[in-house]
């Protein structure tokens, strides 16, 4: 916060997502959070994953580049899954128990701390729901993390960070947006209001993928159908990493960075089937736009 930049947490799901990931990060001297989702973990195998993910740490280390990495549960859902990342390996889990009522949200994120710090693992909490792109602007509003529960939770469950609702959204259609229109600004005012309450304390954007368009119309050319794909502003972006935000979580954009790619590679080499030959351009264009988000948005090139 006081750097007043973001640490960079990227969503991954395998192998060359992870090696991209680090490329980018190690080549532009960044901190990385390296985080997977309960359905990522199981789809690399909660076997595999820690030994995976050390591996990856010796493989910047063999690159001389002695960036800080963590290894984070994205949305756990119950104490088990916590717990369970946090006896294999986890440096870091996000206990996400923003959809129960609050006062069931203060209980179980409060088991997940008293576990975790007694491991000297670190915890990201939820208040406020993040907007589905199905809802009405309307019901998007009540949605919002509302300040004045903020200092409660903050205090009653010791989490070490808090993920908002400021109008951010999963996935790449964040927004319905008529031709030529803008989408809606964040709202930065319940931002500034939460940092009033409780200054120093470290906020999490999640759903911040920007939906690049770059990558929005390889797909397109290249046989996908993404037309109304839409995400958040770069200078949103920036304007928050300025401020309270310190962890911005981005997985959409790295999937559009390597499906463009391998949609790319795929209709120029139509005779090619080594699974090298498309998911390697793929892991380079992964490792490309991260370069770029470290330097150009989240400010955090050169922090690590
Ligand atoms: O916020 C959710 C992340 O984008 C992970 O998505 O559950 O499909 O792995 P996933
Ligand atoms: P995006 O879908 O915008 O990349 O958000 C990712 C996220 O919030 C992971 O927790
Ligand atoms: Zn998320």
């Amino acid at each position: 916060m006081a750097g007043g930049y973001a640490v960079p947490a990227y969503n991954f799901n395998n192998l060359e997502q992870l090696q991209g990931i680090l490329m980018g990060c190690a080549e532009t001297r960044s901190p990385v959070i390296l985080q997977v989702s309960g359905s990522a973990r199981r789809y690399i195998t909660a076997a595999l994953l820690p030994h995976l993910v050390r591996g990856g740490v010796e493989l910047v280390r063999s690159l001389d580049s002695p960036i800080p990495i963590a290894l984070h549960l994205d949305h756990g859902d119950t104490f088990e899954l916590a717990r369970d990342c946090i006896n294999s390996g986890f440096s870091s889990v996000m206990i996400d128990g923003s959809h129960h009522p609050f006062e069931e949200n203060i209980r179980l994120t409060r088991q997940v701390v008293e576990y975790a710090h007694a491991r000297g693992v670190t915890v990201e909490g939820e208040l406020g729901v993040l907007a589905g792109i199905e809802d009405e602007v309307t019901s998007e509003v009540s949605h919002y993390t509302r300040p004045e529960e903020v200092e409660e939770f903050v205090g009653q469950t010791g989490v070490d960070s808090l993920a908002i609702s400021i109008g951010t959204s999963h996935g790449a259609f964040k927004f319905k947006v008529k031709p030529g229109e803008e989408p809606p600004p964040l709202r930065f005012d319940i931002l500034e209001e939460i940092a009033r309450r409780v200054p120093g304390f470290p906020i999490v954007l999640h759903g911040a993928s920007s939906v690049m368009p770059e990558y929005v119309d390889l797909i397109n050319r290249y046989g996908g159908v993404m037309e109304e794909a839409v995400g958040i502003s770069e200078d949103q972006l920036r304007r928050a990493a300025a401020g309270a935000v310190c962890k911005i979580n981005i997985d959409s954009d790295g999937r559009l960075a390597m499906t463009a790619a391998i949609r790319q590679f795929l209709a120029e080499h139509p005779g090619e089937f080594d699974p090298r030959k498309y998911l390697g351009p793929a892991r380079e264009a992964l490792a490309a736009m991260v370069s770029y988000k470290n330097r150009q948005v989240l400010g955090s090139a050169g922090r690590g």
